[in-house]
């Protein structure tokens, strides 16, 4: 079976102390397939290691008086090659409409970044039967004049809503059916390069029947990526 590619999203989590320690436990990954998301202060210690990183947000500015702000001249110019954008926490608590994570994507892709596009629905949307209106929204809203070009530096993370941090996760032939919906959706943009990850409750117990999903090209993990043990096992299975 192919490798996937697993992206670690750290969150706001770990301490300077819990960070060595994890590098130290995850020194067998040597895989371009692992991305890793730390909290931004961060990001250093896992160049140093060789690894590939990614932001977990990014400025759709370029720079200047933006306090707090990352630009992707800034993040690139160090090394971070991907930056995670539309998670659905920025978008939830953070109110990051649909227009800023365009902006963040266009100007991720100008100045050299990858994109992990994240898209997703919530319970309440599942159950209304509009998870593929807000999937197509999402989509295109995020990815409208995007580069023919920039399409092999972009990612799309479904992630349902409900399913992230809950240990729910929903049936693999669900996910297939997005992932055939989110390819027709690209289609109709023009883009037929893109790859489609899956996030939400992934852990290193239902790591190997996920990584039978067709049309899944990896994964991205959040609470499972902090403990280095259940991360190395994901990646163990997920990346071969
Ligand atoms: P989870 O988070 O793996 O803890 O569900 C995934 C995410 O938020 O990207």
């Amino acid at each position: 079976m192919e490798s996937k590619v697993v992206v670690a999203n750290h969150k706001m989590n770990l301490t300077v102390r819990e960070i060595s320690d994890y590098l130290k436990k995850i020194s067998k990954i040597n895989n371009k397939n692992v991305i890793i998301c730390p909290t931004s202060i961060y990001a250093p210690y896992f160049l140093q290691n060789g690894y590939s990183v990614g932001l977990q947000n990014i400025s759709y500015k370029e720079k200047g008086a933006y306090t707090g702000e990352i630009s992707p001249v800034q993040a690139s110019s160090m090394g971070i090659s991907y930056a995670i954008v539309g998670h659905s926490e920025r978008r939830e608590l953070f109110d990051e409409k649909d227009y800023e994570v365009h902006a963040k994507v266009i100007n991720a892709l100008d100045n050299n970044m990858g994109v992990i596009l994240c898209v997703g629905e919530t319970d309440e949307e599942k159950d209304m039967l509009r998870t593929e209106y807000i999937l197509k929204k999402e989509i295109r809203n995020a990815l409208k004049d995007i580069k023919k070009e920039d399409e092999c530096k972009i990612m799309i993370a479904y992630e349902p809503i409900w399913s992230i941090g809950s240990g729910k996760l929903p049936k693999n032939k669900e996910i297939e059916e997005i992932v055939v919906y989110i390819k027709e959706v690209l289609k109709k943009l023009g883009l037929s390069n893109i790859r489609i990850l899956y996030g939400g409750s992934v852990n290193e117990k239902n790591i190997k029947e996920l990584k039978k999903l067709k049309g899944i090209d990896g994964f991205l993990v959040g609470g499972s990526s902090l403990d280095p043990d259940k991360f190395l096992k994901i990646v163990e299975v997920a990346v071969k």
